[in-house]
């Protein structure tokens, strides 16, 4: 794939990338550095603590899963990283570092050089998200004349390029968006994710309306497209059984905040967080009897009120004094896995992970060869 350059931008290039760096880059620097990021909404009822100090790291080439009940976080994190919150959303403070570049001082002009180009999302449901009445190839090719600057020409043969990419043939560009499938739709809304050649692709639950057989097409599109071009995914996903068959990494997150985060092999083998351990154990696997699913009793908290020590404390088997008044730190263990939990206080406390009492089953992932620590 080959980008046009921008005036004054560095030549360097990465991996496979062959698009040039953003020319304030740091070559060295890694691929994306989120820390200590926090997002407010405002409400006429309060401040909604969206996200509270969620920190992680994405590299080159690398997928990185982003899992949790539904309201921890995911997406606030997401839109956050290119700034397409809603009206009353606001980061408070933190840093998104790409190639080295803080994203979160920029103004709206200055990010433009970033998002769409370095950093794009497909949505949950994007694909109707098409517009209806104009050309499938001609909506694909748009961002490519408008952002890359490429002449009408030049950008229709890229959006066919991009179709025959992603599995459709590309003389299927002049067809209408009602004219494909819901499985060709989400594969157009990927080419028109990829069209200006982006570092990170972001899919916020990318294939939740689709059915299985084409869920995993897609998924194995975008582990095609990761090889083949060298991209980064964040894939955020209720389904856990997609980030342990697509990600390097998982990042659970539990009412705005990260609970654990690590390579995707040791956290779903032996998972040290209570929460990811009532997480996994209450989700669904194709061997086991679904009448014997655990749950998590209660609701995560109100986050315009949310507690002030462990946000899972109200809903935790081993909640001890400590965790309603302190928030637990997070500890860093020698296999990569970040937790903040007051079970474990320091690296040294790096014994075997608690089992959640009454957990009825493991999931999928937890069969893996990957020994416990
Ligand atoms: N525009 C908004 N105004 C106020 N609160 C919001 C707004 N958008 C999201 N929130 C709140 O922020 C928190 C995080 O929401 P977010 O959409 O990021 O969660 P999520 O993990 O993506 O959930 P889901 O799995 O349902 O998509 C939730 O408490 C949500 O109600
Ligand atoms: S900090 Fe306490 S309440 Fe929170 S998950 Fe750990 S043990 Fe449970
Ligand atoms: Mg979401």
């Amino acid at each position: 794939m080959t980008g046009v350059r921008e005036p004054g931008a560095v030549s360097a290039t990465r991996g496979r990338r062959q698009v040039p760096l953003p020319r304030l880059a740091d070559p060295a620097a890694p691929l994306l550095v989120v820390e200590d990021l926090a997002v407010r909404f405002s409400l006429p009822s309060g401040s909604v603590k969206a996200v509270d100090g969620v920190s992680f790291r994405l590299d080159d080439g690398e997928a990185l899963g982003i899992a949790g009940e539904s309201g921890c976080g995911k997406t606030t994190t997401a839109l956050s990283l290119v700034r397409l919150l809603p009206a009353n959303g606001r980061i408070r403070s933190g840093s998104v570092k790409l190639f080295g570049i803080d994203l979160v001082p920029k103004t709206e002009k200055q990010l433009a050089r970033y998002r769409w180009r370095e950093i794009s999302i497909v949505f949950q449901g994007a694909m109707n998200a098409l517009n209806p009445v104009r050309r499938v190839g001609d909506q694909i090719a748009e961002p490519i004349e408008v952002r890359l600057g490429r002449s009408r020409d030049a950008s229709r043969k890229r959006a066919a390029e991009l179709l025959d990419l992603v599995g459709i043939p590309g003389q299927r560009a002049s067809a209408y968006p009602h004219e494909l499938s819901g499985g060709m739709r989400q594969r157009a809304m990927i080419a028109m994710a990829l069209a200006c050649d982006p570092a990170i692709v972001i899919g916020d639950e990318p294939t939740t309306a689709l059915d299985v057989m084409v869920q995993a097409q897609i998924l194995q599109l975008l582990e095609r497209l990761r090889r083949e071009l060298g991209l980064s995914l964040i894939l955020i996903t209720h389904d856990l059984s997609v980030i342990a068959e697509t990600c390097d990494r998982v990042m659970v997150m539990y009412a705005g905040k990260v609970a654990e985060e690590g390579p995707v092999t040791r956290v779903f083998t032996a998972p040290r967080h209570p929460y990811t351990q009532k997480l996994l154990s209450s989700f669904p696997n194709i061997h086991a009897d679904r009448r014997t699913l655990d749950v998590i009793p209660g609701q995560p908290p109100d986050l315009r009120n949310p507690p002030p020590g462990c946000r899972f404390a109200a809903r935790c088997p081993f909640v001890m004094d400590v965790c309603r008044e302190v928030v637990p730190p997070e500890v860093t263990f020698g296999d990569g896995v970040r937790v903040a939990c007051h079970l474990y206080p320091g690296r040294d406390a790096a014994g075997p992970p608690p089992r959640v009492v009454g957990a009825t089953r493991t999931c999928d992932a937890a069969s893996s060869t990957d020994p416990a620590p």
